[in-house]
C-alpha cells in the first residue's frame, strides 16, 4: 500500500481504494479504538452502503480490515453506532461480552418503491473481526418517517439501560431499552430549535463536565444537517447544550440559537467513541473531512473521501454560555519532527517573508501572534504570488478566516471556491493558532478550541512554500513552532 498518490492524506484516515463517508461504530474495546464508516467497496462514488472498518490503537496509525457488514435482505447499511455489551443484555455473548453494532438498513427493495429505512443489529465476539447480522432484524421500524436513521446507542448509567439518538425528518428522537432489541420512544426534540436548514442526521448525546466550573456538567447533542441546495454552505453540524434526563432534552439555550460545531466547509456527520476507559475519561469526536456539495466530485482517482483529526471534546463557560471546544488528541505530537522555532520577532508590512526557509506539504503550526495595533496577519500556505491558501486574521471585524478560492484545483464545483470564519476575539491583544497541514486540508484551531475551521484544499503538489505576513504595521511573533509530521501509513 503506498498511500502516495496525489491529493492522499498523509496523516488522516483515508481508505486505501474507493468512497468513504461517515464514521460508524466508534468504540474502544481491548487496547483497540473501532473506526468503522460509510463505504462503497466498488467506487469511488457514493452507492450501496457497507461499513468499512479501521483499527488503531493510539487513534494515529490505522489499519484497514475487510470489509465489517454488507448490504442484506433488508437493505443497505447505512451510518449507526457501535456499543460494548458488557452485562450481555441483549445475550449475543453467552454471559460474556461483545460488540453490538446499531445501524440503519435502508431498504429500497420495497413493494411500492419508496425507500424505507429501519433500525437492526449486527454483533460480534471476535473484537469486531467477524459480525452476525441479527436474525430479529430490523429492530425499530416505523410507518411515518422516510428519514429515519442513523441511531446512536448510549448506555445511561443512571438508568442502567440503553439510550438511542435517532434522526427523523428534521428532529431527534429519543428512545430507550433494557436489551437493544425492545425500544419505547420517549420523546422528541427539534422542532422549533436550532438550524432546519436541512434533513437532520447523524445525532450523537453525551455528558461532559463544564471546564472551570467544578462539579457542573451539561449534556451535549450533536446533530448534522444535510445541504440545502439554496445555500453556498452545503452540509454542516451544529449542537445543542442542555439537559438530558432519560426520556427528554431540554435546550440550554434559546430555541433560535444555532451553535455551528466547526465554522469550515468540511467536516461533517462526527460523532464520538463509545467505551472510551474510565482512566482515560475523554470524549473523542472524529468527523468526515467533506461537504455533501461537492462529496461525489472531489479530484481524486481511486478513492474519495477523509476523516478529520480526531479530537478532544470539551465543555467552557465562554460569556455567552457552555460551549464546546475541540482539540486535536495528543497522540498525534508523535508524528511531530521539529522544523523551526521562535519567539519576540517583529515583522512589519512588507518585510521579506521569514518562513522562505520552511518548506513542507504535511506540517503543523503553533503560533501565538501580538497584533500590536495591525490591522490583520496571515499564513500563506503552498503558494506564492497570490496562489495558496490564506489562513487569516482581520482585526477590525475580530475575524478568523481560510481564503481557499486560490488554493488550487476547484472547478470540479462553483460552490467550492470560497472564503469563510468566524468572530474571534484577541486574548490580551493575542491569538493563538494551532493548524494541521496535509496534502489536501487545512484544520485551524483557535481560542483554545471553541473556533474550529476545517477545510479541504487541493493545491499542486510542488507548491510547498509558508508565508507569514503583516496587512500593514507590524504584528509580533510572540512564539512560533513549525513541525513536519510523518506519514502514518
Ligand atoms: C450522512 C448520511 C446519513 C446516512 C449516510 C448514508 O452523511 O446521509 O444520514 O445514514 O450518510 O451513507
Amino acid at each position: 500500500k503506498s498511500y502516495s498518490e496525489t491529493f492522499r492524506p498523509q496523516f488522516h484516515y483515508s481508505p486505501e481504494a474507493n468512497w468513504l463517508n461517515d464514521p460508524n461504530g466508534l468504540v474502544w474495546y481491548e487496547g483497540e479504538y473501532h473506526l468503522f464508516y460509510q463505504h462503497h467497496p466498488h467506487s469511488s462514488v457514493w452507492g450501496p452502503m457497507h461499513w468499512g472498518h479501521a483499527v488503531s490503537r493510539d487513534l494515529v496509525h490505522w489499519e484497514e480490515l475487510p470489509i465489517a457488514l454488507h448490504p442484506d435482505h433488508n437493505g443497505a447499511i447505512f451510518s449507526g453506532s457501535a456499543v460494548v455489551d458488557w452485562r450481555d443484555t441483549t445475550g449475543f455473548f453467552n454471559g460474556g461480552s461483545g460488540l453490538v453494532a446499531v445501524f440503519t438498513h435502508h431498504d429500497t427493495q420495497t413493494p411500492g418503491g419508496e425507500p424505507r429505512q429501519s433500525q437492526s443489529l449486527a454483533y460480534s465476539a471476535d473484537k469486531g473481526r467477524t459480525w452476525t447480522m441479527y436474525e430479529g432484524n430490523p429492530v425499530l421500524e416505523d410507518d411515518q418517517h422516510v428519514d429515519y436513521r442513523d441511531p446512536k446507542v448510549i448506555w445511561d448509567e443512571e438508568r442502567e439501560r440503553w439510550a438511542m439518538v435517532l434522526a427523523a425528518g428534521q428532529r431527534i428522537l429519543f428512545y430507550h431499552s433494557p436489551d437493544l432489541i425492545h425500544w419505547s420512544l420517549g420523546s422528541e426534540f427539534g422542532a422549533s430549535e436550532g438550524s432546519h436548514d436541512g434533513v437532520w442526521e447523524c445525532p450523537d448525546l453525551f455528558r461532559l463536565p463544564v471546564d472551570g466550573r467544578s462539579g457542573e456538567s451539561r449534556w451535549v447533542l450533536i446533530v448534522s444537517i444535510g445541504p440545502n441546495d439554496e445555500l453556498a454552505e452545503g452540509s454542516r453540524t451544529q449542537y445543542f447544550v442542555g439537559e438530558y434526563d432519560g426520556v427528554s432534552f431540554v435546550n440550554d439555550n434559546a430555541p433560535e440559537t444555532v451553535l455551528w460545531l466547526d465554522h469550515g466547509r468540511d467536516n461533517y456527520a462526527g460523532v464520538t467513541w463509545s467505551d472510551v476507559p474510565a482512566q482515560d475519561g475523554r470524549r473523542l469526536f472524529i468527523g468526515w473531512m467533506n461537504n455533501w456539495k461537492y462529496a461525489n466530485l472531489l479530484p481524486t482517482e481511486g478513492w474519495r473521501g477523509a476523516m478529520t483529526l480526531p479530537r478532544e471534546l470539551g465543555l467552557v463557560a465562554c460569556e455567552e454560555g457552555v460551549r464546546l471546544r475541540q482539540l486535536p488528541v495528543g497522540e498525534l505530537e508523535a508524528l511531530r519532527e521539529p522544523k523551526l522555532q521562535m519567539d519576540h520577532t517583529v515583522i512589519k508590512a512588507g518585510d521579506g517573508n521569514i518562513l522562505q526557509d520552511v518548506h513542507g506539504s504535511t506540517l503543523e503550526i503553533e503560533a501565538e501572534i501580538r497584533l500590536s495595533g495591525a490591522p490583520g496577519f496571515g499564513f500563506r500556505l503552498h503558494g506564492s504570488g497570490g496562489q495558496g491558501t490564506v489562513i487569516g486574521y482581520d482585526a477590525a471585524r475580530s475575524y478568523l478566516f481560510i481564503d481557499r478560492r486560490n488554493a488550487g484545483v476547484s472547478d470540479f464545483h462553483s460552490d467550492f471556491s470560497c472564503e469563510h470564519g468566524a468572530e474571534l476575539k484577541p486574548e490580551d491583544d493575542i491569538i493563538k493558532l494551532r493548524i494541521f497541514i496535509d496534502h489536501s486540508s487545512v484544520e485551524v484551531f483557535a481560542g483554545g478550541g471553541c473556533v474550529v475551521l476545517t477545510d479541504q484544499v487541493f493545491p499542486d503538489p510542488a507548491h510547498q512554500e509558508l508565508e507569514l505576513y503583516a496587512n500593514e504595521g507590524s504584528i509580533e511573533i510572540m512564539s512560533l513552532s513549525i513541525y513536519g509530521l510523518k506519514s502514518i501509513w
